[in-house]
This record gives C-alpha cells, structure tokens and sequence, in this order.
C-alpha cells in the first residue's frame, strides 16, 4: 500500500506505544512504526501480551499492528524511512553528577538526535514528545544542523497529557494538543504538517499553536500545577484530622467555586507516578540554574509536602497500632501509582511499605496490575508476601492500608476481611476510597486521611 507519510516513532514506552496506535487507527493512510533499544519491549508490542495495560489498548493494536502499525528494533532502517519522527524516549531524573537529583537527564534525547543525523538521507520534521527542559529543541537543532547540510530537519515540540490508566481515553479526546514551533518557514510547515495528522480525529479549535519554549515549558508547567493541587490538599488533610473537618467535604465545598474546579482535590497517601516529581524537580532546577532561588524553592515545597503526607501516613499507622508494628502483619491494598495501571513508578506505596519494613512488620502486598512491577521495588522475601486474591492477603492481617484507589476494593466484602483478621482490626483508607461508616459498624477501627479517625476504643 502507499502511504501518505511514514512515521516514526523512537521510544516505544507508556507514552510511544499508545499515542502510536492512536494515530495508527485514525490515520489508515500513514505508516506508523515504533522503534526502540529494549528488545524485550519491542517483542512485548509484536505478542498477545502487551509490555503496559491501558484500558482499551489491546483492541486497538491488535487491530491495527501489520496493517499500518509496526514495532521494531532496527532504529537506523526505522529513520533512513521515515518522513516525521516522534522522539518520545524517557527523560528521567538526573542520579549523577550535576543536578543530581533533580535535573532532567537528557541524555537519551540528544542520543537520539545524534542517530537520526546519522542515518538521515531525505528531509524529516523531528518532533520532541518527551518531556524536556525548556530549550531543549535548541540543543536537538544544533545537533541536527552539524551534519553535511543535504538533510534539512525541522524540530516541533508536541508534549503529550495523557495520563495513565485513561491513555486511550485522553489520546482520542485530548482538552488540548499543543504544538511548538519557530516562526520561520519551515516551521510552519512543520507545524501544519503535524496538525493535519491530528485532524484525523481532533478538532481544529483543539489544537494549540504556540513558539517552541512555550510548548516546552507548558508541558512542565501543568505537571507542576497539578502535583501542586494535590499537595495542597493533602497539606489541609493534615489540619483535616486535627481538627475534625473533613477534608472530603471542605474539597467539595472549594471546588464547586468554579474559579478553583472540582479536579485533582482528592487527598490521600500522596502523589506517584513517574512524572510529577520529576517534573516539577527540573522545573525547580531550571528556575535554580536562571539564578530563581525563590520560585525554586517554591516549587520544591510541592515535592516536599508530598514525602511528608507519604511519611505522615506512616507515622499515624504506627501510632493507631499501638506505637509498634514490629512483627505485625499488614494487608497492603494496591501498589501501582493509580487505579487502572500496573505501573509503579514512585508509587507511594513504595517509600510506605520501605519505611514499614524498617518498622519491623511483616508485609501482605496485593494488588490485580502491578504485582510484577511491585516486585521490582520491594522484592518478595520471609517478611513480603505477594498474594493476588486480596482475601488472602488480609487474612491473619492486623491492619489493613489501601494505597491505591482501584475501584475493585470498593466491592469486596469487608465483614469477612474483619472476620479473617487480628483483632482489634484497623483500616487506614489512604485515598478515602471506602465507606468508613460501614467499615466501623462492621467492627473496623478506621482510619482516613483528612477525617477524624473512627475507632472503638
Ligand atoms: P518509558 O520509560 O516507558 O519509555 C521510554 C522508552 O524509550 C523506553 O522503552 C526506552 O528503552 C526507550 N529509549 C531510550 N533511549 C532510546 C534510544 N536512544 N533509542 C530508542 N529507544 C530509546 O517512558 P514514558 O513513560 O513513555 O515517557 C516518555 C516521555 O514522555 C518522558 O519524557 C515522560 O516524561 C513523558 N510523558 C510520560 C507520560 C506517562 O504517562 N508515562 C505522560 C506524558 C509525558
Ligand atoms: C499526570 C498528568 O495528569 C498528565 O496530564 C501528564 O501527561 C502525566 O502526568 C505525565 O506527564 O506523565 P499521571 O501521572 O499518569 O498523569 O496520573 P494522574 O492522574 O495525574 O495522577 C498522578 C498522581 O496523583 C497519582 O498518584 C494519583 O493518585 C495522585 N492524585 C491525583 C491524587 O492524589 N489526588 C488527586 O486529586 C489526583
């Protein structure tokens, strides 16, 4: 068949691999190819058994895959191909040298900028989508421009919103789809060249025009506004218990103004995910590197409420068990960073299960998506048992921590969890997922973040 236009996609990750078969289903006249360095992914796209759980993906690459969507491992031949390549590899928090610990590392990026110069033999509009520090298409044009001259690339900046859990969702109706440019040209050739691929399916009110460092920055800005709310809230979940309001109902009562909005208000054991924390730490780093100490330091204190809600959790589960839980077993419900997703970077239930273990308990960790995942971080041993049936896992249990807000926890029958654990048995709700009344009237002492606790002692 002949395509329109071949695309590429480098980085075949939670973001590459759905947003490509996004664009594969409603673009049946482009070819679109998925490329990486991790053989073992790349052979996860071609299975059954795909490497990430999105709801909905499945059909769709399925539907898709060797008809106008294809994975691969052969990069060079991937790009030599290709007409427009999307850069969506990982941009990870910096553990080395300067900046450790915050700044982006983008090292990946510029990697990829260098084999595309490489192997390009035809003209190619070069489209950052990973997450990047703004300017960053300053560094990839300057690489892409050291070359002979022949080749002539044009570099865009497309970050994606998606967040997990709703990828598919987010993907086929996006509130927005921003695209970068340089006022020149061939950028705005670029520009309306990318636009027409989201036309497909998005519509044209939809799709946001700007110049490159503000696309750049938009993208860290809206992380950080949204780990900021949710800091935010968890900071007032804290005066919430000391004081018995409820956070749940002062969140509600807030978010009704529409100046504030309902969204992104819901408190709990924190933020996770492996985006807002190293978002809003290169943000930090960035203003730092301007000489913005205090919007630095600003927007630090958002990472900082964050470890503070995650250790509080903690703190207030050793108190209500009696100021011990040495050789306790706890039922830990959920570990993956959200409902929905069997990912577990940072999740919050990794540094709780970690400062718990050092505690001294003994941990019975469930949970339906991201037990692999969980593994990785806190690997099964005498004192860490996996267990899938969340039945299990709470029995012989004296307390019981919900980490991640999955809706099948909701429907389980809590009277013969109770029936099945230690007594007193305890609940502590860390994203008020359950109904705590019914929870004490079954026998539980319970425990939610922001609300006075129920216990009957
Ligand atoms: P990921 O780690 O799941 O995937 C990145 C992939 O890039 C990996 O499979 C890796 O092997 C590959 N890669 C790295 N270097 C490569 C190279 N030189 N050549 C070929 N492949 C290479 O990461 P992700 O979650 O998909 O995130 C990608 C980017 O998108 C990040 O910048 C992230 O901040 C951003 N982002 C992520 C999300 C999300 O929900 N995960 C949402 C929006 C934006
Ligand atoms: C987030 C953003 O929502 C996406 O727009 C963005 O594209 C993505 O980061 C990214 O750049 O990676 P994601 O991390 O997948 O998406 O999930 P969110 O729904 O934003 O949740 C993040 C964390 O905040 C989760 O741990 C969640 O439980 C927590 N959260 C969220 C709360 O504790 N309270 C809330 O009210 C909302």
């Amino acid at each position: 068949m002949n395509f329109k236009k071949r695309i590429l996609c480098i980085g075949a990750g939670y973001v590459g691999g759905p947003t490509m078969a996004i664009i594969a289903d409603k673009c049946p006249d482009y070819r679109v190819e998925v490329v990486d360095v991790n053989a073992e992914r790349i052979a996860a796209w071609q299975s059954a058994d795909l490497p990430i759980y999105e709801p909905g993906l499945d059909e769709i690459v399925f539907r898709n895959r060797g008809k106008n969507l294809f994975f691969s491992t052969d990069i060079e031949q991937g790009i030599r191909d290709s007409d427009i390549i999307f850069v969506s590899v990982n941009t990870p928090t910096k553990t080395y040298g300067q900046g450790a610990g915050s700044a982006a590392d983008v090292q990946y990026v510029e990697k990829v900028a260098r084999t595309i110069l490489a192997c390009s033999t035809s003209d190619k509009i070069v489209i950052e989508k990973s997450t990047v520090p703004v300017r960053t298409a300053e560094v990839m044009g300057r690489i892409l421009r050291s070359g002979s001259g022949n080749v002539n690339f044009a570099v865009l900046s497309n970050p994606e919103f998606l967040a997990e859990g709703t990828a598919v969702e987010d993907l086929l109706h996006p509130d927005r789809v921003l695209i970068g440019a340089h006022d020149t040209e061939t950028g705005k050739v670029a520009l309306e060249t990318l636009a027409e691929i989201y036309g497909h399916w998005v519509p044209a009110d939809r799709v946001v025009r700007s110049n490159v460092w503000s696309s750049e920055l938009a993208k860290l800005v809206a992380n950080a506004f949204l780990a900021q709310r949710v800091s935010s809230i968890n900071s007032i979940s804290a005066l919430c218990e000391q004081t018995e309001a409820d956070v749940q109902q002062v969140a509600h009562a807030i978010g009704l103004d529409p100046r504030i909005g309902s969204r992104f208000l819901q408190a709990g054991v924190g933020f996770g995910g492996s985006c807002f924390r190293k978002d809003i730490l290169n943000l930090a780093y960035i203003c730092g590197t301007y000489g913005l100490e205090a919007e630095a330091n600003y927007w630090h204190q958002v990472v900082t409420m964050n470890d503070h809600q995650q250790d509080r959790f903690v703190s207030n589960l050793i108190t209500a068990l009696f100021n011990t839980v040495a050789g306790k077993d706890i039922a830990v419900f959920g570990f993956a960073f959200k409902a929905d997703t069997g990912d577990t970077r940072d999740s919050p239930a990794i540094r709780v299960c970690k400062q718990l273990r050092e505690e001294h308990a003994r941990l019975r960790i469930t949970d339906p998506k991201a037990i692999g995942n969980a593994k990785l971080e806190i690997p099964e041993s005498d004192e860490v048992a996996y267990i899938e049936d969340p039945y299990e896992a709470a029995r012989g249990a004296h307390a019981l921590a919900i980490m991640t807000d999955w809706k099948e926890y909701k429907d389980l029958d809590y009277e013969r969890i109770y029936q099945s654990m230690e007594k007193p048995a305890t609940l502590f709700d860390g994203r008020n997922l359950l109904d705590r009344s019914a929870l004490f009237e079954i026998g539980f002492n319970v425990y939610s973040v922001g609300r006075a606790p129920l216990t009957h002692f």
